[in-house]
């Protein structure tokens, strides 16, 4: 099973200091960070409709940034984004590769031909999550689709706001998903944190998104380690 990756969610941070939430979070330990961009389309709320990289409002963007150097400069924009396109992905393709994202993850619920939002996302050199809502089972993965990804996504709340109730019922899905594909990442989002994530861990997700958990925490640092070493165990 591939190593913990820690990616800290935004939604739960002080938007008023964005940066220096984001430089926090790395210095903490984190390896990725989580974005999430709504416009009120796929979820019902609002985020932030335009990130700072100046994406053109997408629906649902959950933008996770994989930070390929440490370059203050670059943090200042956090402009390492994943992200997490749920409609008119292609569109969005050019805009998150040219703000420096290094991976692009789109729902499977929002497209009926995920390959070809694979291809156009491959195109601009990143990676590829893709990622499923609680009510769609990890069989709607195709071995195809997922043997075309690089992260599979299994939502354990709702997608569109932080801080829900962790839905353990979504956790076989990851179980389903590592004994399918032992070496990929695998990523849980959604109400993870200490005391949610042993069950998420032994199922065999390693790419751990929080917010609540870590922003919320007065120790982050240790809320991270914590997460990571429940993974690496
Ligand atoms: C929901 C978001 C989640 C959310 C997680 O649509 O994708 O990333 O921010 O936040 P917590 O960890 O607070 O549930």
């Amino acid at each position: 099973m591939p190593r913990a990756i820690i990616s800290p969610s935004v939604l739960a941070s002080d938007f008023g200091q964005l940066t220096a939430e984001c430089k926090r979070m790395i210095k903490g330990g984190a390896e990725w960070l989580h974005m999430d961009v709504m416009d009120g389309h796929f979820v019902p709320n609002i985020t932030m409709g335009e990130f700072p990289q100046g994406l053109a409002n997408p629906r649902l963007m959950s933008l996770q940034a994989l930070p390929f150097s440490h370059s203050p400069r670059r943090y200042s924009s956090c402009s390492y984004p994943r992200a997490q396109g749920s409609f008119a992905f292609a569109k969005w393709v050019n805009d998150i590769a040219d703000a420096g994202g290094a991976l692009y993850c789109f729902h499977l619920e929002a497209t009926t031909d995920p390959l070809s939002v694979i291809k156009s996302i491959r195109a601009r050199n990143m990676k590829v999550g893709v990622a499923i809502s609680p009510d769609t089972p990890s069989t709607a993965i195709t071995d195809e689709v997922a043997n075309a990804a690089d992260m599979l996504l299994v939502m354990t709340v709702y997608p569109g706001r932080g801080g829900q109730k962790f839905l353990e019922r979504c956790v076989p899905k990851v179980a389903e998903l590592r004994a399918r594909f032992p070496d990929k990442d695998i990523e849980v989002d959604g109400g993870v944190g200490p005391k949610t994530i042993d069950v998420c861990a032994h199922a065999g997700s390693n790419v751990i998104v929080a917010g609540t958990a870590i922003f919320g925490a007065p120790n982050p640092e240790e809320v991270i380690a914590g997460l990571k070493a429940s993974v690496n165990a």
